[in-house]
This record gives C-alpha cells, sequence and structure tokens, in this order.
C-alpha cells in the first residue's frame, strides 16, 4: 500500500502544477477571447510570474526527490510510469542547461517574436534574420546539453512527438510528399470545373453560429463542459475534462472558414472532453501528443466533415438555413468544399496540400539545425521549395518565409505534427472502417456516436499515458504508416476530379 500512498503524495504535489497551468489558461483564453487592448502590460506581468511558479515546482529538489524515488521502483503500473516519465522529461529539458544560457535564450526569444512581426509587416526578413541566427544558435547550443541520438533534431522532435524520429518521417514524408505532387498533377490536369464562388456571398454571423452549433452538438461536443467563443485566431483551451473551450471566428463573406473550423476545434474539444477523471492531477490528462491531437480535429474536419456522407445528412438542413446555397447541387456543394488549389499560405492550405508546406517546413528546419543551412539562406530555399512542390513563388518574405511565428522563439520540431495527424488520422479510419463496416453509411443517416465512441474507447479514454507510437501500433497493430492517408487521397480525390 506504500507505494500507492506515495504516488498520492506525488499526485498532490503535481496538482499544484496543474491548478497554476489552468489559471495561465484561463488567463490565456480571457486575452485572446475578452481582454481590452491595454490590459496587455499587467496581463503579461501576471502570466510571467505564474510561469516562474510553474518552472520552480518541475525543477524543484522535491520534483527530483519523487522522480529518483519512482524510477527505483519495478512495479508501477502503466500511468504511474509514464507520469513519472513525463515528470523526467519536463525536468531534464530545463534543468540540464545552464541557468544563465537559458535566461539569456528567454531574453533573445521574447525580443525575436517582436522583430518577427516588424520584418513580417514590412515584409523584410533582414529584420528578422540577426534574431533567428541567435534563437538557432542557441538551440543547437542546447541539443549539446540535451544529447541526441542519431540525429540532432530527433531531440527536438521528442519534444512533440515522443518516438518519432528523422529516419521516420523522412520514410513516411518522403513518400506522401511523391503521392500528393503526382495527385496534384492530376488534378491541375483535370477538365473538371469546382467553383467556389457561392461560399463568398453574404452570410450573417449569426446564422453561421446558429448552425455551427448544431452541428458541433451533432458530432459530440457537449457544450454542458464546453464553451464556444469568438476570437482572432481559432483555439481549445481547458482547464480540466469538465470547461473544455473553444472559439472560431467569422467571416460573412466566407461560409467555409468558421465551419470547418468549428468542426476541427470541435474535434481537439472532444477529445480533451473524453479524458477519465482518474488521470486528473497526473499531468498526463490531455492528448497523447501534438499529432494525435491534431489527427482527432482533423479527423472531424477533414475526414468527416469533407465526407460526401456527412453532406448526404446535413445538406438537406444547409439548404433549409441558407438561401444562398438556392440551386446548388449537393454534388457541387461538396466538389466546393473539397476543390484544391495549390497557395502560399499554409493555413489557407486545402486537405491535399497542406502537408506539403509542412513537409517544406520540415525540410529546411532539419537542414538548419544540423548546420547544413543557414538562417540567411532561407528565404531562398523557402521559394525554391515552394516553387518545386507547389509550383507556386511568394512575391516577398511576408507571404513566403516569414508567414508563421513559430521560429521566432525557437519552436523547431513543431511542425511536423501537424502533417503526422493527418497520416495518423487516416490510420486510425482504416481499422475503424474494419471494426465499423458500415460506417459512412451510419454517418450519412446522422449517426456520429458510433465515431465518438470508437474514438473515446480507443484513443481518448488513454489521456497521455501512452506514446504515439505505442498508441498507434496497439489501436491499428501496425506502425506509422504513410500508406493509409495516400489512399485516402487518391480515393478521395479521383473521384472529385475524375482521374
Ligand atoms: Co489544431
Amino acid at each position: 500500500m506504500e507505494l500507492v500512498e506515495k504516488f498520492q503524495e506525488f499526485k498532490d504535489y503535481l496538482r499544484k502544477i496543474d491548478y497554476l497551468s489552468n489559471a495561465l489558461a484561463l488567463a490565456e483564453w480571457d486575452m485572446r477571447v475578452y481582454m481590452p487592448k491595454r490590459g496587455i502590460e499587467a496581463r503579461s506581468d501576471m502570466v510571467t510570474y505564474i510561469s516562474g511558479e510553474v518552472y520552480k515546482l518541475q525543477t524543484s529538489d522535491r520534483m527530483r526527490e519523487y522522480i529518483e524515488y519512482f524510477e527505483g521502483v519495478s512495479d508501477l503500473d502503466d500511468v504511474m510510469k509514464a507520469a513519472v516519465k513525463n515528470c523526467r522529461k519536463i525536468y531534464d529539458q530545463t534543468k540540464k542547461i545552464p541557468e544563465d544560457r537559458y535566461r539569456e535564450f528567454i531574453k533573445v526569444a521574447s525580443r525575436s517574436g517582436t522583430a518577427w512581426e516588424e520584418a513580417k509587416e514590412k515584409a523584410d526578413f533582414s529584420i528578422f534574420q540577426p534574431y533567428l541566427e541567435k534563437v538557432t544558435e542557441f538551440k543547437r547550443e542546447f541539443i549539446g546539453y540535451w544529447g541526441y541520438e542519431g540525429d540532432r533534431y530527433n531531440t527536438l522532435l521528442d519534444f512533440f512527438e515522443p518516438g518519432i524520429t528523422v529516419e521516420k518521417l523522412d520514410e513516411v514524408f518522403g513518400q506522401l510528399k511523391k503521392a500528393i505532387v503526382e495527385i496534384l498533377g492530376k488534378i491541375q490536369n483535370s477538365r473538371v470545373e469546382v467553383s467556389t464562388a457561392v461560399f463568398s456571398k453574404y452570410f450573417p454571423k449569426q446564422q453561421q453560429a446558429e448552425f455551427n452549433t448544431m452541428l458541433l452538438k451533432k458530432v459530440g461536443y457537449d457544450f454542458e463542459t464546453g464553451r464556444m467563443d469568438e476570437s482572432v485566431h481559432p483555439f481549445t483551451t481547458d482547464f480540466g475534462n469538465k470547461d473544455v473551450r473553444i472559439t472560431t471566428h467569422y467571416y460573412e463573406n466566407e461560409f467555409r472558414s468558421a465551419l470547418f473550423s468549428c468542426l476541427h476545434e470541435g474535434g481537439h474539444g472532444i477529445y480533451e472532453q473524453d479524458i477519465p477523471d482518474d488521470l486528473e492531477g497526473t499531468l498526463l490528462d490531455g492528448g497523447a501528443s501534438m499529432g494525435i491531437h491534431e489527427s482527432q480535429s482533423r479527423f472531424y474536419e477533414n475526414i468527416i466533415g469533407r465526407s460526401l456522407s456527412f453532406w448526404k445528412y446535413f445538406y438537406p438542413e444547409i439548404k433549409r438555413n441558407f438561401k444562398q446555397f438556392d440551386g446548388l447541387s449537393l454534388e457541387d456543394f461538396y466538389k466546393g468544399i473539397n476543390r484544391v488549389e495549390p497557395s502560399l499560405v499554409r493555413i489557407e492550405a486545402d486537405e491535399l496540400t497542406y502537408s506539403l508546406h509542412i513537409i517544406i517546413r520540415y525540410e529546411i528546419e532539419k537542414e538548419l539545425i544540423n548546420g547544413r543551412v543557414e538562417v540567411k539562406d532561407l528565404p531562398k530555399l523557402w521559394n525554391a521549395k515552394y516553387k518545386e512542390y507547389l509550383g507556386v513563388e511568394p512575391s516577398n518574405d511576408a507571404e513566403g518565409v516569414l508567414q508563421d511565428v513559430h521560429w521566432s522563439d525557437g519552436s523547431f520540431g513543431y511542425f511536423p505534427s501537424y502533417a503526422l495527424g493527418n497520416l495518423y488520422g487516416a490510420q486510425f479510419l482504416g481499422r475503424m472502417n474494419k471494426d465499423i463496416p458500415d460506417l459512412f453509411e451510419r454517418v450519412e443517416k446522422g449517426d456520429f456516436e458510433v465515431i465518438h465512441k470508437w474514438l473515446r474507447d480507443n484513443i481518448h479514454r488513454h489521456g497521455a499515458v501512452y506514446e504515439p507510437s505505442e498508441l498507434i501500433k496497439t489501436v491499428t497493430g501496425e506502425e506509422l504508416k504513410a500508406d493509409y492517408f495516400i489512399k485516402y487521397l487518391y480515393d478521395k480525390y479521383s473521384k472529385i476530379y475524375e482521374f
């Protein structure tokens, strides 16, 4: 019994981290949803202070004692083992770096963010370049402290996608890139015309909000433990499994944007709402990884939300609610929401070309971290890759290499998760189809509970107890493969574009 009691004591300690993290998340949610502009300074001070307290708890001697104690015990269950491993990782991540270097890095990273903003606004990479050079140097130096196996980039990947390596990514992304470029070629040679003009008619915000709320309820997002608000960029946050919030942004002259962002964030939200109570206070009460989280959001947004079956069920509802679609057939609506067009901007990309945007960033990050390219070469390299893979070329750096904020604070290793989400999702679908052979017939009839239950039983209920590579193997019986997603893309677009 002693072990159980000791673990309870450890959980009570972790609970403090959890409380503070929830306070931070709540402060950030408020900052992005309600806070008046001039509140920013006081709020930033508060966030900095609480973050410091979290850091102290994560790296205290007491934390080290707990970790070392449990690492010396042989009969831990899966949850205990994962909780200890997770704390060890967080502990080492900061403790292995000399304190003065870490403080120096934080300073540079925050200035770098401001420089990025200015550089993007003026479409001038040279403003950002010296900061990005420093941030990159720090990351290379930190990898030295953290240590690495195989490729240096593996250490960064491990923070976001434990168990995924450069070797694995080179394999699956290589296959995926080849397939997408091939499918894109066929689409560009297709004679099928897909129009999206109808989506730019006028759609009052209230009308969109009512429809999207109905949709979210129907697919399983629970408004008793959740709510939906507006923010500039849609996001999901939670303060435990009983309070999971999503946001969206309405454009009255673009119908698709809020619709699919709601389904996307709803997918993240459903995941968090399904986390079992007994994982609370272990720091494992969230998704298995960034990539697995994205697999759930993209499952609802794309695999279900952009399927013909889904709209066979919901299109009559659209017709009833929106006169704007009068005269438009289900088939043309379906083609419209699945139109493919290579573009410069990642966040506006369609389901097919999206992964190419990620693969480009992955290839660049890997070279940069290993010192095979330098920061000054990035704009050129970026533009060349966009031209080669997508056939488009930025006219300036704001719509090119400067478009994403992630590199400014050294968040390298994060982008791959977005494309991994697509691969995981399609592989889960493969298994789901075996378990529920009439899956899409049920979707046509509006039965979404069968999907929700499968995801809950197989994925959500585990929280972050298993690493993504273990989870995918347990759920699907196979290691991560690109084949499922490639087949999914091929099947879908060959029908739409008739090739
Ligand atoms: Co997401």
